[in-house]
Order: C-alpha cells, then sequence, then structure tokens
C-alpha cells in the first residue's frame, strides 16, 4: 500500500508568516503544499493570486498544489504555471470547456485537476477522467476552513476508484474538508491518495506526530 500523501492548506495558516507556514509543512513529513485560492465570486471567501506563489516558492521544497475556487479557470491558469505550481486543480463547476481547461493545464506542463463540490455527482466528470491527474473531491462546501466534513461525500472517492481501476487510468483522488485525526481513516478506507488539512495542521502542537496520525502509520 503507497502512503496517503497529506496536504497542509496555508489557508488556516497566519497570513503574516506564509513562509513559516512552508517550513512548518516541510519539517513535518507532510509532502505538499495546498494554496487554496478564492475570488469572492466562485466561493464567497477571498485569499491571494500567483504573487503569494511564487514569494512562497523558494521557501518550500514540498510540491505546490494549487486549488483554485474562481470563475473562468481558465484566464487564471497561466499565471499561476509561471508561479510555480506542480498542479493545478479547479472546478467543473466553473467551467464549460472544461476539457479544454484540462488540456490547456497539461500543456503548460502541470499537472491537471479537476474538483467537484459536495453535489456534484462523479457523473459529471466521467468524460474527463482520462485528462486528468487529480481529481479532488470537496468534502465541505469550499469557501472557508474549519468546517465539518460531510461523510456521504466519501462514497465519491469509492465511485472515482472504482472508475480509475475499470477505465485503468491513474489520477490521484484528493479529499478537501474537515481532515482531521478523526476523520482522516474513513478518508483512508474509501480509497483516497491525498489528503488536504488546513486547521487540523496548523492548530497542532506536534505537527509530525499528527501527519503520521493522518497517514495512519
Ligand atoms: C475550503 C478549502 C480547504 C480548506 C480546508 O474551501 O478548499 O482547502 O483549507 O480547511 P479545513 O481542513 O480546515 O477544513
Ligand atoms: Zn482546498
Amino acid at each position: 500500500m503507497k502512503e496517503t500523501i497529506i496536504a497542509p492548506s496555508v489557508l488556516a495558516a497566519d497570513f503574516s508568516h506564509f513562509a513559516a507556514a512552508a517550513a512548518d509543512i516541510d519539517d513535518s513529513g507532510a509532502e505538499w503544499v495546498h494554496l487554496d485560492v478564492m475570488d469572492g465570486r466562485f466561493v464567497p471567501n477571498l485569499t491571494f493570486g500567483p504573487k503569494l506563489v511564487s514569494d512562497l516558492r523558494p521557501h518550500s521544497r514540498s510540491v505546490f498544489d494549487v486549488h483554485l475556487m474562481t470563475e473562468d479557470p481558465g484566464s487564471l491558469i497561466p499565471a499561476f504555471a509561471e508561479a510555480g505550481a506542480d498542479y493545478i486543480t479547479f472546478h467543473v463547476e466553473a467551467a464549460i470547456h472544461t476539457h479544454r481547461v484540462l488540456t490547456q493545464i497539461r500543456d503548460l506542463g502541470k499537472k491537471a485537476g479537476v474538483s467537484i463540490v459536495p453535489s456534484t455527482p462523479v457523473s459529471l466528470i466521467e468524460e474527463l477522467l482520462p485528462f486528468a491527474d487529480l481529481v479532488l473531491v470537496m468534502t465541505v462546501n469550499p469557501g472557508f476552513g474549519g468546517q465539518t466534513l460531510i461523510g456521504e461525500c466519501l462514497e465519491k472517492v469509492r465511485a472515482l476508484k472504482q472508475r480509475r481501476e475499470q477505465k485503468r487510468l491513474s489520477f490521484l483522488i484528493s479529499v478537501d474538508g474537515g481532515i482531521n485525526a478523526d476523520t482522516a481513516p474513513s478518508a483512508r478506507d474509501a480509497g483516497v491518495d491525498v489528503l488536504v488539512a488546513g486547521s487540523a495542521f496548523f492548530r497542532a502542537g506536534d505537527k509530525k506526530a499528527l501527519v503520521k496520525l493522518l497517514k495512519g502509520i
């Protein structure tokens, strides 16, 4: 069994100390930094743009996992690719020509991710699966950290895992929202490859211990 990848979200960090947050992630045993980009339109909150990503890049050894919660994601993708994102994930609910957006990300040399909110079924992204490197299943309604995981969303992880096997594909399955030491086991049981954790990570006194708990090792 492959170890679960942990992706702490800097949304829960102190925004006046992003470099320190990146260092905490590097030191914790987590592999990815999850960067939540919010535009105040697709979700009712605002965070940061590509400048933060490029400024943070030299302060981190981790994979940069950019989660775009924005309208018209295609218009922002070149800037985030240039800024040093490794994975760029957009919401299927925010775009019309979603296959084009996935292709755009791959053409820029980046890993392409597509995300679904709790009310969106897996069937809506069925045709996109061969073109995705990552599927991000939201386990809360996006926009804010510190919410409670909606357990029913984990059924979508099971369905995606089944589709991946049937179609012999290799995309990673990630979950985002309400992940902590109590909820991580059910997400791992469902078959996730990547766990995003914001509040749980930045609240933890012993981050190395928390990462081990999340990984179940
Ligand atoms: C929510 C964001 C999440 C958020 C998760 O819209 O996409 O990445 O940081 O926060 P927690 O882990 O606190 O639920
Ligand atoms: Zn996120």
